[in-house]
């Protein structure tokens, strides 16, 4: 199975959809099993720790400053990322996982969606950005995407969250986009938002 240090907890409910949780920048594999678990109790967890160092800090790609991207790695790693979602598939024996992403966890997820559409079955992107200034024309065939941004976020500017949301409508994902009353960091409407619209993703997969 291709290599990254991972959580995987089995469902406890047949119906919630497996979830791919995806940390930030510092974060490990421990770190999102409880959002996921508020989020949508039930659902198998699949949570791996990003391969990448910053100064001993785990991420999932390379950067070359604070919103600047190292945009080949970018592209190396979502799909290094995409192989590994498709390896634990057959080694857990899950469905096409929604990811759930925060900060450079929500960045990887968007790159996924547009470099390997197949991987996931949608996408809760909290405080993400456009992660490749020129991306594939991805076709997302109605994935369900739920973007949500921080007002006061003072890394991910409102024109960029925007752009990003626009970016995956044009891919034909359904996007909901909210902006927040917040900054980077996550809170109690994040967990809220995502609750509920997991909730309508998996009534309209019934
Ligand atoms: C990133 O590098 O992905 C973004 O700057 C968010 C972060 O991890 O701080």
């Amino acid at each position: 199975m291709t290599d990254f240090i991972h959580r995987f907890e089995p469902a406890t409910s047949a119906g919630s959809p497996p979830l791919l949780l995806l940390h930030g920048t510092g974060g490990d594999e421990n770190d999102l099993l409880g959002l996921g678990k508020m989020i949508s109790p039930g659902s198998a967890l699949l949570s791996p720790r990003g391969r990448v160092l910053e100064h001993g800090m785990p991420r999932f790609f390379r950067r070359l400053a604070e919103g600047v991207f190292d945009e080949d790695d970018v592209r190396l790693r979502a799909l290094e990322l995409g192989d590994f979602v498709s390896d634990a598939r057959k080694q857990y024996g899950i469905a096409a996982p929604v990811a759930v992403g925060f900060s450079n966890g929500a960045n990887i997820a968007a790159a996924l969606l547009l470099l390997r559409p197949d991987v996931l079955a949608g996408a809760a992107l909290l405080r993400a950005m456009v992660p490749l200034s020129d991306p594939p024309k991805a076709e997302l065939g109605g994935k369900p995407v739920l973007l949500l941004s921080g007002q006061a976020d003072p890394i991910v500017p409102a024109s960029n969250s925007a752009r990003l949301a626009a970016l995956l409508s044009q891919a034909a994902a359904s996007v909901t986009h909210k902006v927040l009353p917040v900054g980077h960091q996550l809170s109690q409407a994040d967990v809220t938002l995502a609750r509920g619209w997991i909730g309508n993703v998996v009534a309209e997969a019934a």
